[in-house]
């Protein structure tokens, strides 16, 4: 069945931004929910894309996106969520509130086909057993998502996503700027990333596939690495290599509590800290029906990192970007 219009929450993000083309370039039409209209702007070019700014945490505003959709993508998490037993208050509501109201309003719409995307980490164990509150709260909303018989669902999880305007090959890239070596947090944690244009691959191949109803995709990239690893690595593609400190793991919660009450965007939090416990390596090769050859890092990266922020920042803000 080919699902046409497709309701995309969370579309003004980074995967979903990603996505979000996928599914136009396809010729679907794509509806876009964002807070913010003007943090969606960059999509409104594509064709067959309609942003609505809208508060999907508002009673009814669901209801009225989902009337006329054939599929939902549900992208919506948050890496900051307060802090709370067993999540804080911003985990709750972006990870679990947000799949059972999304859940409700499928199923008054008569809307069968609903895609989630979780994380990589999130284990189908007890998941009062997961370390971190971001795991716990993702794995709490593929619960509400699997416990929904009546819809037919797939759930993604993936693992670190890289691309340009990822935020933290940039992030690692600044540091270079700035440190002559640079201090990482759990510099151990193994990851796999994947890039951002896979993972859309994977959700748009999946929304009209019936074998991927009532599954859940891993998705990783093809090299397992430490995060110090792809720090460094960071830093030589952007042109200033440097050495890579992993801090011993009672300096590097120390270095988490500090960011999480620095001034300004918050960098990294304790519950980060506690979500690279957990290796975030996928169990296997991506599924083959998935049909994709992950690309690696090398193969993306360096290309948008070499461009010199020197130059590339001011460019953009003149182009009101
Ligand atoms: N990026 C990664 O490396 C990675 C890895 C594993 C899993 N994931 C998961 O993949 C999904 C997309 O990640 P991303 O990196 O694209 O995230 P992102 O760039 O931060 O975008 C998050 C989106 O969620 C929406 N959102 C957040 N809190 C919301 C709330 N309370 N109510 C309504 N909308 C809310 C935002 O919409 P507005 O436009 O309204 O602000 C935004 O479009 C998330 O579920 C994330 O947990 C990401």
């Amino acid at each position: 069945m080919r699902h046409k219009n497709i309701l995309v929450l969370g579309g003004s993000g980074f995967i979903g931004s990603a996505l979000v083309g996928k599914l136009s370039g396809q010729g679907r039409r794509v509806r876009v929910a964002t807070r913010r209209y003007e943090d969606g702007r960059h999509l409104i070019l594509l064709p067959t894309v309609d942003l609505v700014e809208t508060d999907i945490n508002q009673p009814g505003a669901l209801e009225a996106l989902v009337h006329g959709a054939d599929a939902v993508v549900n992208l919506v998490g948050v890496l900051h969520g307060g802090r709370g037993k067993p999540y804080g208050p911003g985990f709750a509501q972006a990870h679990v509130e947000i799949p059972r109201m999304l859940v409700d309003a499928a199923r008054a719409a008569g809307v069968r086909r609903v895609l989630h995307v979780s994380a990589l980490g999130v284990s189908d164990a007890d998941p009062a057993g997961l370390p971190s509150m971001y795991l716990r709260s993702k794995a709490a909303g593929e619960q509400v998502i699997r416990g929904a018989r009546d819809i037919d669902w797939t759930i993604f999880r993936p693992s670190l996503a890289f691309g340009d305007r990822d935020r933290f090959t940039r992030l690692f890239a600044r540091m270079a700027k700035y440190l002559p070596i640079i201090p990482v947090a759990r510099g151990d944690a193994a990851i796999q990333p994947v890039w951002v244009g896979d993972i859309a691959r994977a959700i748009a191949k999946s929304i009209d596939a019936s074998w991927a109803n009532g599954r859940c995709f891993e998705l990783a990239g093809p090299e397992v690495a430490t995060l110090g690893e792809v720090v460094e690595a960071s830093a030589r593609w952007s042109g200033r290599p440097r050495l890579v400190w992993n801090l011993p793991d009672d300096i590097g919660r120390l270095q988490a509590t500090a960011l999480e009450f620095a001034p300004g965007p918050t960098l990294m939090t304790r519950d980060n800290f506690d979500t690279l416990g957990v290796p975030n390596v996928a169990s296997g090769p991506m599924a083959p029906e998935l049909d994709i050859e992950p690309i690696a890092m090398s193969g993306v990266v360096p290309d948008y990192l070499v461009e010199d922020d020197d130059v590339y920042i001011p460019r953009r803000a003149k182009a009101g970007r």
